[in-house]
């Protein structure tokens, strides 16, 4: 797992940015998958920013959610669809039929699930699936303890995940569960790019880089993938000792 340390979020995100816009520019019809939170907005932002200033086209891309949550509807203003549909895919030129979220209403959400890895398989499978991480290492909605061999299913969040992510819900306590992309699905992606800024996340990066791989850590896996990248700024990068490279 090779990482890459940035002096701050803005030049992070650009990295990051530059290495999926390269990756589409090699391959129009690259398949994407994609996560929410703060961390990536910088990214899509920069992508944004390319396709309105020099016409980096997503029309010919396959577009991957990470998770979404369980009982919120497709317009419910803390689901996952209406944070892509904000900050992402509603602002480049991408196709609405190759842009998939797990559905989070779906009467059998387990079925959802089987869908969804199915429609990803259909596709030949991910070329580069871009990762946040969470303050307790997990990657996608896969907390610790999320065995390595997972496929897409349904999860119950952890109390800390749900405490973190309880502003997006006004008076709602977040969701108690949701559906995530597996383990295994991630691991399958030909590129993984995991982005993790500030000194909140240097514990989980500092466990997930030198620690051995453990299903306790879940982007601990990671390790093991022949290509991953870390794309840290400063602070993130903090917890690590020297010689992370390789
Ligand atoms: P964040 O979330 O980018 O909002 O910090 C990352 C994650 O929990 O995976």
């Amino acid at each position: 797992m090779r990482a890459g340390v940035f002096p701050d979020y803005e030049a992070m995100s650009a990295a990051a940015a530059d290495v999926v816009a390269r990756r589409l520019g090699e391959e129009h019809s690259s398949v994407l998958m994609l996560p929410t939170g703060i961390t990536p907005l910088g990214m899509y932002r920069q992508l944004v920013e390319m396709h309105n200033s020099r016409g980096l086209s997503f029309a010919d891309a396959t577009f991957f959610n990470l998770d979404e949550y369980i009982g919120l509807a497709p317009d419910h203003r803390a689901s996952y669809h209406v944070y892509m549909k904000e900050n992402f895919y509603g602002l480049i030129d991408a196709d609405p039929a190759r842009v998939f979220v797990p559905d989070g209403t779906a009467p059998d959400p387990e079925a959802e699930c089987e869908r969804y890895e199915a429609v990803i398989r259909g596709t030949g499978g991910v070329d580069v699936c871009v990762l946040g991480i969470g303050r307790n290492g997990h990657i996608g909605f896969n907390e610790p303890g999320a065995p390595f061999d997972s496929r897409t299913r349904v999860v119950e969040l952890s109390e800390s995940t749900r405490k973190v992510n309880a502003a997006d819900f006004e008076a709602d306590r977040a969701p108690e569960r949701a559906i995530t992309v597996g383990m295994a699905t991630i691991f399958e992606a030909r590129e993984v790019m995991l982005l993790a800024s500030g000194t909140n996340k240097a514990g989980a990066v500092a466990a997930a880089v030198e620690g051995d791989a453990s299903e306790s850590v879940p982007a601990s896996m990671l390790k093991s993938h022949p290509h991953a990248s870390l794309f840290l700024d400063e602070d993130a990068a903090s917890g690590l000792g020297r010689g992370i490279a390789g």
